[in-house]
């Protein structure tokens, strides 16, 4: 009998653990040995702050094919539609499925699943707990990763590069190279496939509701190793950021409390959305993203007002009550007055190119959940569908890798080739962190026009030569090595940004016609 299926999954969210239960399920006889590796804890995920929920049409009022037009009407006809259809029509499996695993979803007064509205839907049907349903799935997968044999977590292992060899067919993925953060070890791992899984890259902006460790690494490794990254230009904000500006990260007040019945507000309290779209406070996030800019800009005022007044003490306490605490532990309180808010870079919608099983086109290649762009989300995302995305396409990936992924022939578990000296990232790659984070958000953010894309395509450039500089000099830093990746990652959504032809979604540069046509709805 052949050995065991080998797989690397770089990356510890909902996506990487739902992909190695999936495949540990569906390996049979022969098994599969699954390594997971991670920089952190699956708790520090971008999974893991999820707030919203997994939309899934769990009411007989709604369809999949309700689900599946909100989601092309989002991504402004760019998204692949037979990959959306795959992916809302197994939506409400994926719930059976983790109420199957134990987790614990909001219900009402009858045990029947609650459904909460979020921008661009046009009913409620995210299935959430409270304003905690990313920590809530993480729970429950990373219960059932620690008790499967086959499945090892390592949390102290940064990727740096995929291996690639020539083959007769062309190229192929055989492994990682690691680096254990511990000892500063530099490893070869080889595998029969590599599944990158590593989430978002919210950290190339100056303002983004992402966790520390979104730093595009998934993203950058692909692109070093020649395979191709997709609407890369479709960076999605977030319009409610929480303003609180002594404060180190950016908190999210959750899709959830518009859907809830809040309502955004200009300084003079005047309803922000009336007039702008017919979905007003619930239209795309796009939509609400840039009015929220344009009010700033043009009254020169660094956010708007979120009431929450509609909502109830009651409903926001029970609904809310992770925001809540966040809200009070900084002075604010929700229940007695509006809350600032301003958009943050939340989601990358393009990513690494994949079709719907989530095979990129460099055979032993996968990728999944945000890393990836499978043609579900198009120019824009629908609010909650990531999480679901993270749930079905990880299956049709370890069905396919089951299936079809041939054992290597010499296969070398592990090779150490030398250890880093590691060192506190230097006070130049810190200034070059933030003159990036600075540059992406005033030249690539929510508005762009050319010069400005122009300008900061040379800046980056430059910003890309003191790394590069920095790295042949000698520095070893695990900032300087995330850094790398960043600055790749904002070249490509900057330079995919300025061969855009038209404003589609999140993409809007004020020098191009004002929307595209929606195109067909395939691009595969
Ligand atoms: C939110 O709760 O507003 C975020 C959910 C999402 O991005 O899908």
């Amino acid at each position: 009998m052949s050995r065991p299926l080998e797989v690397i999954v770089v990356g510890s969210g909902v996506a990487g653990m739902a992909f190695a239960l999936r495949l540990s399920a569906l390996a049979g006889k022969r098994g599969a040995n699954i390594r997971i590796l991670s920089k952190a804890a699956p708790e520090q995920s971008n999974s893991n702050a999820a707030q919203g929920g997994v939309a899934a049409v769990i009411r007989p009022s709604d369809s999949w094919e309700q689900h599946r037009d909100d989601t092309l009407a989002v991504g402004v006809g760019r998204c692949d539609k037979a990959v959306v259809e795959r992916v809302v029509k197994e939506g409400p499996e994926c719930i059976r499925e983790l109420l199957r695993q134990g987790a614990r979803f909001d219900t009402d007064e009858r045990g029947e699943l609650e459904a909460a509205r979020e921008g661009g839907h046009r009913t409620a049907r995210v299935v959430h707990r409270g304003d905690r349903t990313g920590a809530e799935l993480v729970r429950v997968l990373h219960e059932e990763v620690s008790r499967t044999p086959g499945i090892w977590l390592d949390t102290a292992s940064m990727a740096l590069e995929l291996l690639v060899e020539d083959v007769p067919e062309g190229r192929r993925c055989t492994g990682v190279q690691t680096l254990n953060l511990t000892t500063g070890t530099v490893t070869l791992e080889e595998a029969d496939a590599v599944v990158l899984a590593t989430g978002g890259a919210g950290q190339v902006y100056r303002h983004t509701t992402n966790p520390a460790g979104a730093t595009g690494s998934g993203v950058a490794m692909a692109a070093r190793a020649g395979v191709t990254l997709r609407d890369m230009a479709f960076v999605q904000f977030h319009p409610t950021a929480l303003y609180a500006p002594d404060e180190p990260g950016t908190f999210l007040i959750s899709e959830a409390v518009r859907g809830a019945g809040a309502v955004l507000l200009r300084h003079d309290g005047s309803r922000l959305m009336e007039g702008v779209h017919p979905m007003v406070d619930l239209a795309p996030r796009n939509v609400v993203a840039r009015a929220i800019h344009a009010e700033m800009r043009n009254g020169g005022v660094p956010h708007v007002w979120l009431d929450t007044s509609r909502i109830g003490r009651s409903r926001f306490t029970k609904e809310f009550p992770m925001i809540l605490e966040h809200c009070w532990s900084l002075g604010l309180d929700p229940l007695t007055g509006p809350l600032p808010v301003m958009p943050a870079a939340h989601y990358l919608c393009g990513g690494i190119r994949t079709d719907a099983d989530g095979a990129t086109e460099m055979p032993g290649l996968y990728a999944l959940g945000e890393c990836a762009s499978s043609g579900l989300h198009g120019a824009d995302r629908l609010a909650s569908n990531s999480l679901l995305e993270a749930l079905v396409i990880p299956r049709h990936a370890a069905e396919r890798m089951a299936a079809a992924v041939p054992r290597m022939d010499k296969w070398e578990a592990r090779k150490e080739i030398g250890r880093l000296q590691l060192m506190p990232g230097s006070l130049t790659a810190q200034a070059l962190r933030q003159r990036l984070r600075d540059v992406m958000m005033d030249g690539v953010g929510i508005v762009r026009d050319d010069a400005g894309l122009q300008a900061a395509a040379d800046e980056l450039l430059v910003i890309k030569q003191h790394v590069d500089g920095l790295l042949h000099g000698g520095e070893r830093s695990i900032e300087l090595l995330e850094l790398r990746d960043m600055v790749l990652v904002g070249r490509a959504i900057c330079l995919q940004a300025m061969l855009e032809p038209c404003n589609a979604g999140a993409h809007w540069n004020t020098d191009r016609v004002q929307q595209c046509e929606p195109m067909a709805t395939s691009q595969a």
